[in-house]
């Protein structure tokens, strides 16, 4: 079975798949976390490994950034391969100074202002929302791990370099985002109509508010906490 974009078996990918932008963090939390790791896609770069975490099976896959990558990979994960739960593992900007760089997030909706999620499927709304069964099991692991996890709206935006910086501020007091991501939002969708189920779990990498960004260092540290919990789900 290969797709135009990943080319491998069914049985090469694990029925849950945690998906950082980075296919290169991909590599790295399959070697660093997984046993008996096998690679399964290549193509494009986009690396897809699959191996066990305390015995169970999980993949773990780049999406690249932004809705239209994520938007293909993750359609073709449900849709093609069988994949039944797709968490994203990504970072995050703070949209408020209630938010502490390195917090871990736990997405609650996705607002976005992009037509991906009309276009695709006539999508009504500026909102779409992940499995609220993935999001407690996502909470119950936080609380046995004693790791505060913060739930909220993320924006999903298209544009990471906007020419109006200042606009952040309309979309935190209109919609309420408390962050933004560029890929939530299409990925939620894309479960729902597939009928399968995703979240997206957010480290804070760096903030609109303050303008600090987080070191290289630092961001495996936190980056650590979040896969403490997403690592679980397998
Ligand atoms: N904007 C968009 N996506 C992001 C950001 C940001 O500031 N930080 C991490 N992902």
């Amino acid at each position: 079975m290969s797709t135009p974009h990943i080319k491998a078996e069914k049985k090469d990918i694990a029925k849950t798949v945690l998906m950082p932008g980075d296919p290169l963090r991909a590599k790295h939390v399959a070697e660093t976390y997984l046993e008996d790791v096998e690679q399964f896609n290549s193509v494009r770069n986009m690396l897809g490994y699959t191996g066990t975490f305390q015995g169970k099976r999980i993949s773990v896959m780049g999406s690249g950034m932004g809705m239209p990558s994520i938007g293909i990979y993750s359609y073709e994960l449900f849709k093609f391969f069988d994949v039944e739960n797709i968490v994203r593992i990504g970072s995050c900007g703070a949209y408020t100074d209630e938010i502490d760089l390195y917090d871990v997030l736990l997405t609650e909706k996705a607002y976005s202002e992009s037509t991906y999620a009309n276009v695709q499927g006539g999508h009504e709304g500026e909102y779409t929302y992940p499995d609220r069964e993935l999001n407690e099991r996502i909470e119950a692991i936080a609380k046995e791990q004693s790791i505060p996890l913060r739930k909220g709206v993320i924006h999903s935006s298209d544009v990471f370099y906007r020419e109006n910086f200042a606009d952040y501020k309309q979309i935190r007091d209109e919609k309420g985002a408390i962050a933004v991501e560029m890929e939530a939002f299409a990925l939620f969708h894309n479960a729902r109509i597939t009928g399968k189920r995703a979240a997206a779990i957010l480290t804070v990498s760096d903030s609109l508010v303050t303008k600090e960004a987080t070191s290289p260092e630092e961001r495996q540290k936190s980056f650590t906490k979040m896969m403490e919990i997403a690592l679980r789900l397998a």
